[in-house]
C-alpha cells in the first residue's frame, strides 16, 4: 500500500508532537505486516509555497477560534488559515480524503470546529479528533480511521 499522505498546521506544535507519534505508530505497524502504509506527513505553514496536490491526502487541524460559536452565531478562525487557503488553492480539495481535528474539550461547542468547518467547505468526511498532544489509543483510532477511509475509497472489502 502506498504511504498515506498528511498534511497539517500546527501553531504550539502540539498537532506536530502527536503527528510525530502517529508516524512511528504507523511505521511500527508496517514493520508488523507491510500491508499496513507507512505515513508521510508535511507541515504547511505561512512560509511554505503552495503546490498542485496530485495525490489523496488527509488533513489535521488544530482548532483556534475568536468569538462565536459556530452554531447560532459567527466564528472567526485564527493562525490555521493559511492549511485552509493551500487546500481551496488550485484543484487540492479534490485530493482531500478526510479531515482529522483536535483541540480542547474545554471549548465545549467550539471542540474541533476549525475540522468540521474544513469537512463542510471541502466536501470531505471529518474522520477523527483528539484532543491536545492526543494518547497512545488516539494514536491507534485515528491511524485505523484514515486506514479505513482509504478502504473506503479504494473499493476493498475487507
Ligand atoms: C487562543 C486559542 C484558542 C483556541 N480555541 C479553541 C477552540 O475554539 N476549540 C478547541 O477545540 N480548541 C481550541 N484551542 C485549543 C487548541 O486547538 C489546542 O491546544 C491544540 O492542541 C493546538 O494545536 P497546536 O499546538 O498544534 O497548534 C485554542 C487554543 C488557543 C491557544
Amino acid at each position: 500500500m502506498q504511504p498515506i499522505r498528511i498534511l497539517f498546521i500546527s501553531i504550539e506544535g502540539n498537532t506536530r508532537n502527536f503527528i510525530e507519534h502517529l508516524t512511528d505508530y504507523a511505521a511500527q505497524q508496517h514493520a508488523t505486516d507491510d500491508a499496513n502504509p507507512t505515513i508521510e506527513a508535511t507541515e504547511i505553514s505561512e512560509a511554505s509555497d503552495f503546490q498542485p496536490e496530485t495525490t489523496p491526502y488527509f488533513c489535521f487541524v488544530p482548532t483556534y477560534l475568536n468569538g462565536g460559536n459556530g452554531i447560532d452565531n459567527g466564528v472567526k478562525e485564527l493562525m490555521t488559515n493559511v492549511l485552509g487557503e493551500y487546500i481551496a488553492f488550485q484543484n487540492n480539495a479534490r485530493y482531500l480524503l478526510g479531515v482529522v481535528g483536535s483541540g480542547n474539550r474545554n471549548f465545549n461547542e467550539q471542540y474541533c470546529l476549525t475540522a468540521k468547518r474544513y469537512a463542510r467547505q471541502f466536501n470531505a468526511p471529518f474522520i477523527a479528533n483528539y484532543e491536545l498532544r492526543g494518547v497512545p489509543a488516539d494514536e491507534k483510532r485515528v491511524y485505523a480511521a484514515m486506514v479505513a477511509r482509504l478502504k473506503e475509497v479504494n473499493g476493498h472489502v475487507d
